[in-house]
């Protein structure tokens, strides 16, 4: 298939990247480089052998990214694009309301205009708001996210169920991921946020790394064996490849589809720092802080429906995603340059 991927140079995308030029499909990128480089694109070569063609663009201007459409015959959409980080949404609800649904909005305008029978959209275990039981399953409610980040989330699947409805030649996708982390076995893909990382695997790689003294755990005070709070961290190799069995899904015309995107395995704070010394003989210097506003004490997924549907399951373990996050952070301790 030709894939447009909007966001391939991110995070997940690119790692997705390489995952469809491994099953034979072909990319094109799309991406405003907002929160990613596009020395990117040099290291995609050098893993697959090819260089994907790739539009600066934003998925926002429909002007021009409707010649992409009409020049690329495209068979399916994998919608990255969007902004991710929770605390900063906070900030500036309106650039994230606006830029991910206007996004959104327009992939789906020009997918309905161009007929392009499939899209993929990056949804998050976030949509299942501030429940209280662990694992959820694709059935659990979505009513209302924690922030606006994730209402962006919660808005978007309700809007493209909507479409799909009213289009049912369409075939949407709806993919809820965990906690994705890890890099590239190569060392060249990984996380590089910009500034302080958030999120709790880029900040143990930079205090691995010595640009960070220590890491800061956020409560040791929940309901769980070690007080720590228990996520589901799917390597992200794992997570691209399930796009891939994805894509096969929406060949057989599903109409809409939703699934969680997880191991089905929680592990907790304290569990990662040990994981994370195992893999790498690196120790981790930490002390205990306030627990974080809005922070689920348990999140993990029921992952049946996937591995059912999709003959798909998340194959790395923890400690693999340790060492390949280390190993991108070690020869890329600034990021990608
Ligand atoms: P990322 O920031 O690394 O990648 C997103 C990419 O989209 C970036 O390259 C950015 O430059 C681009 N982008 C943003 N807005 C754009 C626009 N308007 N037009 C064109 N390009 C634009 O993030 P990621 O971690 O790879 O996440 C990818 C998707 O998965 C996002 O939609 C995110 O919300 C979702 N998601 C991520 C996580 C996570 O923890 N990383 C979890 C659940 C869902
Ligand atoms: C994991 C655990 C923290 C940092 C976020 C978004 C979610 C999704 C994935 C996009 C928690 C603890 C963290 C630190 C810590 N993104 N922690 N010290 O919060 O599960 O999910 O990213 O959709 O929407 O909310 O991930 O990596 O931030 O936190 O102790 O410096 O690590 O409290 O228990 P989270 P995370």
């Amino acid at each position: 298939m030709r894939v447009l991927v909007t966001g391939g140079l991110g995070f997940i995308g690119s790692h997705t990247v390489v995952e469809l030029y491994k099953a034979g499909h072909e990319a094109i990128i799309v991406d405003n480089l907002c929160n990613s480089k596009k020395a990117v694109l040099g290291r995609l070569e050098k893993i697959t052998g090819v260089l994907p063609k790739f539009y600066e663009i934003d998925c926002c201007d429909y002007e021009k990214l409707k010649p992409v459409f009409a020049n690329e015959k495209i068979d399916a959409i994998i919608h990255f694009a969007g902004l991710k980080a929770v605390g900063e949404s906070c900030v500036k609800p309106l650039e994230y309301y606006e830029n991910n649904l206007i996004s959104a909005l327009t992939v789906a305008r020009l997918m309905r205009e161009f007929k392009v029978k499939n899209l993929v959209f990056s949804s998050s275990a976030t949509v299942y708001g501030l429940t209280d039981h662990a694992p959820v399953t694709e059935e659990d409610p979505v009513t209302s996210a924690i922030n606006p980040y994730g209402e962006t989330k919660v808005m978007i699947e309700r809007i493209l169920e909507d479409i799909q409805k009213a289009e049912p030649w369409m075939n949407i996708a709806l993919l809820r991921y965990f906690n994705p982390i890890g890099g590239h076995a190569s060392g060249l893909l990984g996380e590089d946020p910009n500034g302080i990382p958030n999120n709790l695997m880029p900040y143990i790689t930079q205090v691995a790394i010595g640009k960070r003294e220590k890491l800061h755990v956020f409560g040791d005070n929940y309901p769980t064996p070690d007080g720590t709070g228990i996520r589901d961290y799917i390597h992200v190799v794992d997570l691209a490849t399930g796009h891939v069995a994805t894509l096969k899904k929406l060949e057989t015309n599903p109409g809409l589809v939703v699934y969680n995107l997880g191991t089905g395995k929680g592990t907790s704070v304290f569990e990662m720092i040990d994981a994370f010394e195992k893999a790498t003989g690196v120790k981790i210097p930490y002390v205990v802080d306030a627990p974080r506003p809005g922070d689920l004490a348990v999140s993990y997924a029921k992952t049946d429906k996937a591995e059912r549907e999709l003959g798909w399951k998340a194959e790395k373990t923890v400690l693999d995603a340790c060492a390949d996050a280390y190993h991108f952070q070690k020869n890329n301790p600034n990021g990608i340059e």
